[in-house]
């Protein structure tokens, strides 16, 4: 199954794609992940898109397709995937379709995550993430039994350099103007569905499931 999940900044996509990939056994991509991972190593992609995540803007198309683009083609993305964060405009969209359409292939669903602003803001100003396994925590709503330390694997928690409320309120403004498009154009492809993404984490789970078995059957 080939499976995007879009939603703006906080809807809890990077929380919701660690259990959906994992119930439909398909790899989770993050192009958030991929360029935070670059940035923390040093390497020169993330030398590049360093700036632009600081200020939460967009990393520019050619560098994070192309990034994309070889993620994809490897082995364990063949039988399908659950992309996180991309495509996140038109162009991107544009460019992901063709790939899918030269390897005889193409989107099963897009799955959008609705959360209205204020719950955005509250939850990135308590987001915590492991920067051992990257798991996701909550200082309110799904806290770690122990303060800074991930019950999984024991590392240590971080806060994302770009969750500060200025920051937020910028990325939300670059949604909405830049990846918000795609809910129509995904709408007019027929393979858009929308949930709603308040509540508790396993309730919204149990939600994507159930809307993922019932299109696709
Ligand atoms: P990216 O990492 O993709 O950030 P984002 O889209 O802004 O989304 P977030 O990761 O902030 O939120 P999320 O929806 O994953 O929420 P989460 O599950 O963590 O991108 C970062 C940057 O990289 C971009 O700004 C850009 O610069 C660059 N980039 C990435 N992709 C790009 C692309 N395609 N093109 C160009 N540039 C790109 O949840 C948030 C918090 O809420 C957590 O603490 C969680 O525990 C909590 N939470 C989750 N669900 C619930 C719930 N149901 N109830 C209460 N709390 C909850």
């Amino acid at each position: 199954m080939r499976v995007v999940l879009v939603g703006p900044p906080g809807a809890g996509k990077g929380t919701q794609a660690q259990f959906i990939a994992s119930h439909l056994s398909i790899p989770k991509i993050s192009t958030g992940d991929i360029f935070r991972h670059n940035v923390s190593t040093g390497t020169e992609l993330g030398k590049q898109a360093r700036a632009y995540m600081e200020r939460g803007d967009l990393v520019p198309d050619e560098v994070t397709i192309a990034m994309v683009e070889a993620r994809l083609a490897e082995d364990d993305a063949q039988a399908g995937f659950l992309l996180d964060g991309y495509p996140r405009n038109l162009p991107q969209a544009e460019t992901l379709r063709k790939l899918l359409a030269e390897w005889d292939t193409r989107l099963d669903i897009v799955l959008e995550l609705v959360v209205d602003d204020d719950e955005v803001v509250r939850r990135l100003s308590g987001r915590r993430t492991c920067r051992r396994c990257g798991r996701i925590w909550h200082v309110l709503f799904e806290p770690p039994a122990r303060e800074g330390r991930c019950d999984d694997c024991g590392g240590e928690l971080f806060q994302r350099d770009d969750d500060s409320e200025l920051t937020i309120r910028h990325r939300l403004e670059v949604y909405a103007k830049q990846t918000q498009p795609l809910i129509a154009f995904y709408a007019d492809e027929g393979i858009l569905l929308g949930i709603d993404a308040t509540g508790p984490v396993e309730e919204i789970t149990a939600r994507a499931m159930a809307a993922l078995r019932r299109f696709l059957l």
